[in-house]
């Protein structure tokens, strides 16, 4: 079925995104415009809110309200080893680098429900790394890090999850990682406790600790070019020499201002290292 026409008007939208930062210290304006009308556009039909007036009037009464704007403006859609061919090759070609560190950090920066740090916690369990590993999952919606930490994944997907690992290169049965209770699958505790989830906000957040690995994958396409720049400062200053920074498929730091400080690890996987590492002979962008 087609959705119905968007009803929002752009400068009603402008004082709307100014307003919820204001209040709310949540700033969507430097947000992809489309995207963000489509969500309010489905919230504004969803809760039958005649106008984006009145749906200002709402988020600026109701922190509830807000709330759930919130979770509805941002797309939290994820799956485990989404993109099997990307954890292929971060078996192949990352965890012999991490490999040569005797302790290894890894930020999921927009984590999400957290199928990617558990899917990443396996492969890195397959390696025999994950006891010397710390995974970190943030997100600025702290419903879905909720969710992250309870390990807990509906069993209708597990199906999907178990071929995604296979073509990851898994090396035994998924099902050898949880246990089902009812209709949710339970991982288990020995992956959950390797990693700290945690709310950060990359438009507004500072860096918080230094990692080998950071992955931050189907997020930087909801933010415009300068938004993108910063969040790219933010991981440049989060990653040591010959530390590694992985997007999403549509992603790229091609165009950003700090393109210059990182090399191709795998350029068809959206893979980079930072420059200044002597072990790795990389490729210019
Ligand atoms: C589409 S999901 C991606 C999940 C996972 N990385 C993946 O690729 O499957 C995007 C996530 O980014 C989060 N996000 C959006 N804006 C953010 C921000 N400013 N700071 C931190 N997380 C953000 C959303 O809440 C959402 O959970």
């Amino acid at each position: 079925m087609q959705e119905p026409e968007l009803r929002i008007v752009d400068e009603e939208l402008e004082k709307l995104l100014k307003e919820m930062a204001r209040l709310y210290r949540y700033d969507f304006t430097a947000y992809s415009r489309e995207s963000l009308k489509r969500r309010i556009n489905r919230v504004l039909l969803l809760k039958k809110i005649p106008s984006i007036a009145e749906l200002h009037y709402q988020v600026t009464t109701d922190p509830d309200f807000f709330a759930y704007l919130v979770e509805q403006i941002t797309v939290n859609v994820t799956e485990m080893f989404r993109n099997p061919a990307f954890f292929h090759t971060l078996r192949q070609e990352v965890f012999p680098i991490l490999a040569q560190e005797p302790f290894i950090r890894i930020w999921h920066a927009g984590c999400s429900t957290g199928e990617e740090v558990y899917s990443l916690a396996i492969l890195l369990q397959e390696a025999n790394l994950l006891n010397r590993t710390l995974l970190y999952g943030t997100d600025l919606n702290p419903h879905v890090l909720q969710q992250a930490k309870s390990g807990l994944f509906h069993v209708a997907n597990l199906k999907t999850y178990s071929e995604n690992y296979l073509q990851s290169g898994g090396t035994s049965s998924l099902s050898d990682y949880y246990t089902v209770r009812y209709n949710q699958a339970l991982f288990s505790d020995e992956l959950r406790q390797r990693m700290v989830f945690s709310v950060h906000n990359l438009v507004s957040d500072q860096s918080f600790n230094e990692f080998n690995l950071i992955l931050c994958r189907n997020v930087l396409i909801y933010f415009n070019r300068d938004l993108q720049d910063r969040v790219f400062n933010l991981f440049t200053e989060s990653l040591p020499a010959g530390g590694i920074l992985a997007l999403g498929a549509k992603e790229t730091l091609v165009h950003s201002t700090s393109k210059d400080a990182y090399t191709y690890l795998n350029r068809e996987q959206k893979i980079w290292m930072k420059s200044g590492s002597a072990s790795y002979a990389g490729k210019k962008i």
